[in-house]
């Protein structure tokens, strides 16, 4: 087993549902499935069910963060939320460059550095997503599009901010369409980020870093997802909207050699 042992973090997106009744009745759900599980629970839910989800997972192995966050400290910017207001509602996380911010939101490659950035500010731990679109598969460009993803979202960062981060590997055309990437394609993306990695910040810092896969994630496909050597867990969408799904995924038993 390696030296720096990566314990296995499940984070579920639940992107743009749940009311706040629906959050507290989906988090009285989940806390009883998952409370003996090995891996970590992270849920990234609207801004307006933070503060009562938080509340919700103090003390269970619950994780509450956001979906997303302004890289200004704070100001004029009508109807944005920035780090400091996540904190306080209780986020010790926050995902940045989801490929739904980058391709709906024009969110550019240092609009998400200057986001990561920001969050390491305040403490959230940024999941710093990536991952090239099916087009850009086909051309065989996607260890081209990583590259320079990686190159430009973590400009500027030290080894020590790379610690205190996630990256999250989400082919595109793997998001929501119930075609996630075959184990072996997603164990060679992220074998390739890791060695990105390691020639930009050293052996230590890689082998530390949570590199996890998104994309149509389900109960029935995780463990071989999970068994490959540099997937450290997963970003769930769809299968995360429903807490008995998203235990299944969270229960998951795999034995890393
Ligand atoms: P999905 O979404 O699980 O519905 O494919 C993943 C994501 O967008 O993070």
């Amino acid at each position: 087993m390696s030296q720096y042992q990566r314990p296995i973090a499940i984070v579920g997106n639940w992107k743009m549902h749940k009311t706040n009744r629906e959050a507290e009745k989906y988090v009285k759900e989940l806390i009883p499935i998952i409370h003996t599980a090995s891996s970590r629970a992270y849920l990234a839910v609207p801004f307006t069910a933070l503060a009562l989800v938080s509340d919700l997972c103090a003390g269970t192995n619950i994780v509450p963060g956001a979906q997303n966050m302004n890289e200004q400290a704070e100001g004029a910017f009508t109807g944005e939320i920035c780090g400091k207001m996540l904190k306080d509602a209780g986020a010790e996380f926050v995902i940045l460059g989801h490929s739904e911010r980058r391709s709906l939101f024009h969110e550019t490659n240092e609009i998400v550095n200057n986001k990561i950035k920001r969050a390491l500010d305040y403490q959230l731990t940024p999941i710093v997503c990536i991952g090239e679109t099916a087009q850009e598969r086909d051309q065989g460009f996607t260890f081209k599009v990583l590259t320079s993803q990686l190159t430009h979202t973590l400009t500027g960062l030290e080894p020590a901010h790379i610690s205190r981060l996630m990256l999250a590997y989400e082919p595109v055309w793997a998001i929501g369409t119930h075609l996630a990437a075959m184990p072996a394609a997603a164990e060679e993306a992220h074998h390739f980020c890791r060695e990105f990695l390691m020639n930009a910040y050293g052996l230590q810092i890689a082998e530390k870093t949570h590199i996890l896969y998104g994309g149509s994630v389900k109960p029935d496909n995780a463990l071989p997802l999970l068994q490959q050597k540099n997937i450290d867990g997963f970003l769930v969408g769809t299968a995360s909207l429903n807490a008995a799904s998203f235990g299944k995924i969270i229960n998951t038993k795999v034995d890393k050699v």
